[in-house]
């Protein structure tokens, strides 16, 4: 009984946990985007207007249970891996930062990697359908878990292309030659052996004042080490850490 009326209730609930969320600087300067939007040391996003709808899709996923790890990862190679949708997912407070820089930015191109269950894709699309304009490009090599993506984005709008392979594999054929990515979420394989070359990538098509988002950043000594480079980085004109585990950088 107690546990269904939690269930219940969490979605509505659950936003407004830890809703400030801790900006450290790394690299400031007064005529960047983000330092002029998201001023002072802490970020207090609006709630997602999808948030609940979010959420109660969010509960159903990992209600599915575990679901295989794509090949890609070492240790789906050593045997039968799984992971559980709440495990890999982005959290709600940092689903609504995403979804609040979306609806101030308003970008023409965001783009995502990997999407997994499409937690986190559901917020920058919430954003995007608010805006009404602009498009989510969302990659995921992991078919299972594209396919369970697909049906929870489809709830929120239908401004998305979901691509089920890699980022690196087909983002040239997916976006056009005139287009620029205007907010990448670089959160696939969390070491600087992938993350380095897929910045790079990104860097390739994005403009100045274009936001990288980088998640796990301090997921092991070598992705801390990976974000300290990217942080202090001269092509960006702008960094910071968001809460403890999101890096967000913009392009000079
Ligand atoms: C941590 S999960 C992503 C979670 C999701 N962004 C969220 O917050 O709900 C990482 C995902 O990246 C996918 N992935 C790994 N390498 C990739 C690549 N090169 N391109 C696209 N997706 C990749 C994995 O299959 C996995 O589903």
């Amino acid at each position: 009984m107690l546990s269904t009326i939690k269930k219940i209730l969490r979605p509505y609930l659950i936003n407004y946990v830890g809703k400030k969320i801790p900006l450290t600087w790394e690299l400031k300067d007064p005529s960047a985007w983000i330092c002029k939007n998201w001023e002072g040391e802490f970020l207090n996003p609006t709630i997602c207007p999808d948030s609940v709808l979010i959420e109660k899709t969010a509960i159903a996923t990992n209600e599915q249970g575990s679901q295989p790890l794509w090949q890609g990862y070492d240790e789906s190679k050593k045997g039968n891996a799984q992971r559980k949708p709440d495990t890999v997912r982005t959290q709600p407070f940092m689903g609504n930062a995403f979804c609040h820089l979306v609806q101030s930015k308003k970008p023409k191109v965001v783009v995502e990697f990997g999407t997994a269950f499409g937690i986190s894709g559901m917020y920058f699309l919430s954003g995007i359908k608010k805006n009404n304009q602009g498009r989510l490009l969302t990659f995921e090599p992991n078919e299972i878990w594209a396919n369970i993506a697909d049906e929870n984005l489809k709830k929120i709008g239908p401004q998305y292309l979901l691509i089920k392979g890699t980022f690196e594999d087909n983002i040239d054929r997916v976006l056009g030659p005139e287009e620029k990515i205007d907010i990448a979420f670089i959160d696939a394989i969390h070491t600087s052996e992938f993350v380095l070359p897929q910045m790079e990538i990104v860097l390739k098509k994005a403009q100045s004042g274009s936001i990288i988002l980088f998640d796990d950043i301090n997921f092991s000594s070598d992705m801390l080490n990976c974000w300290k480079k990217i942080a202090h980085d001269p092509r960006f004109i702008a960094t910071a850490t968001l809460g403890e585990r999101v890096g967000i950088a913009e392009v000079k």
